[in-house]
């Protein structure tokens, strides 16, 4: 097996695919030879500025989808030949080898979960860290209801469709060129982040729709929740008006690295990013989702893979490509570029 990786040398410089080293799966790994991978606004950010990068030559990348080709001797869960996707931790652990953007990936077994046949590697590879953050976020606190902000994002797609599972009631924003993509995920309402005014008509239409039947079930505690994707100033201040509105709650961030100028009164906020482990040592909210829901979910429909891919064909040289298109901004769709047919 000869693996090959798209390298960055260095900040604000192209990905260069060249041989890289095949690095074999300790006891709880398993070595994925992958079929396609999908491109984040994460390696955007890599390639301009080298954010979360400790050294160089880097293998960037966080969604991988494939066949897996050797397990590690603990391994008890996979065996070779799965269909699996699964996020790369190169990130996560500090360790570029773990990267995505290569023939051959690393992985740890509880970052893995089978995919049904059904379900296509090129759609299936948008899910890892969408989810993962999705998750993450959204059970910090227990809600009746949510706005999404970013309906139509990847993290804001899972994000819904966990809500959904989870019997939430959800209000989302979007683009109005995409509300028939955020109805489908079954939504209550989605609101046109464009609008003048559209704070006041999220808070208008969802106390008309459910807000005060839950509130009332609720007796007065904190229920609505605002997960906001975009997290910039506006978008954060955006969610608390809405809170505010209705009565106060909590909102999470996406960016870890993310103060907003103001909260409202009644408002708080959380933020972050899929951890390794939680704060007690035991596994994350998010390895939960993935060992309980996501594989299932995937089988009986209850997750899917959203939003659609486009799919760029051609193998590893097409990933600087894929990263390009990602800096041109995105809507309703995940790049994914296929490595092999
Ligand atoms: N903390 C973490 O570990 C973590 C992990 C993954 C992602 N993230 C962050 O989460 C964010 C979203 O990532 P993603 O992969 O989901 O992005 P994405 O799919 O590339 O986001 C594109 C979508 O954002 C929507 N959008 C843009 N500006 C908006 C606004 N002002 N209000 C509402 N929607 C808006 C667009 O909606 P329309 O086309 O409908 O206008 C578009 O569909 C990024 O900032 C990313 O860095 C963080």
């Amino acid at each position: 097996m000869e693996n090959k990786a798209g390298f960055l040398l260095s900040p604000n410089t192209m990905l260069e695919i060249k041989s890289a080293p095949l690095t074999h799966p300790t006891e709880n790994e398993i070595l994925i030879r992958n079929h396609a991978i999908a491109v984040n606004p994460l390696e955007r950010a890599q390639q301009d500025t080298g954010a979360l990068i400790s050294s160089y030559p880097y293998i960037m990348g966080l969604d991988n989808v494939g066949n897996i080709v050797e397990v590690g001797s603990a391994v008890t869960n996979f065996n070779e030949g799965d269909r699996v996707v699964a996020l790369a931790a190169g990130v996560v652990r500090g360790n570029p080898t773990h990267g995505g953007f290569q023939l051959y990936t690393v992985i740890l077994e509880r970052y893995a979960v089978c995919i049904p046949d059904s379900v296509p590697f090129t759609n299936a590879v948008v899910l890892p860290v969408a989810l993962a953050t999705a998750a993450s976020g959204l059970f910090e606190s227990i809600y009746l209801a949510i706005l999404v902000w970013g309906g139509s994002s990847s993290v804001g797609s899972c994000a819904i469709q966990l809500a959904k599972a989870a019997g939430l009631t959800v209000f989302a924003t979007a683009s109005a060129k995409n509300f028939e993509y955020v109805k489908d995920l079954r939504v209550s309402q989605v609101f046109d982040y464009n609008e003048p005014y559209v704070v006041a008509r999220v808070s208008k239409r969802t106390h008309t729709a459910a807000l005060p039947s839950l509130v009332e079930a609720a007796h007065g505690k904190n229920v609505v929740g605002g997960y906001d994707v975009i997290s910039s100033h506006a978008t954060t201040l955006a969610c608390g008006q809405f809170l505010q509105a209705v009565g106060g709650g909590k909102i999470f961030c996406t960016r870890p690295d993310y103060t907003p100028l103001e909260l409202q009164e009644g408002v708080t906020k959380a933020q972050g990013q899929p951890q390794h482990a939680a704060d007690d040592g035991g596994p994350p909210i998010w390895h939960r989702v993935w060992a309980d829901f996501m594989g299932e979910g995937l089988e009986t429909g209850k997750l899917r893979p959203k939003p659609e891919p486009v799919v760029l064909e051609g193998g590893l040289e097409r990933l600087q490509e894929g990263v390009d298109m990602v800096r041109k901004d995105v809507s309703a769709q995940k790049v994914v570029v296929e490595v092999t047919g």
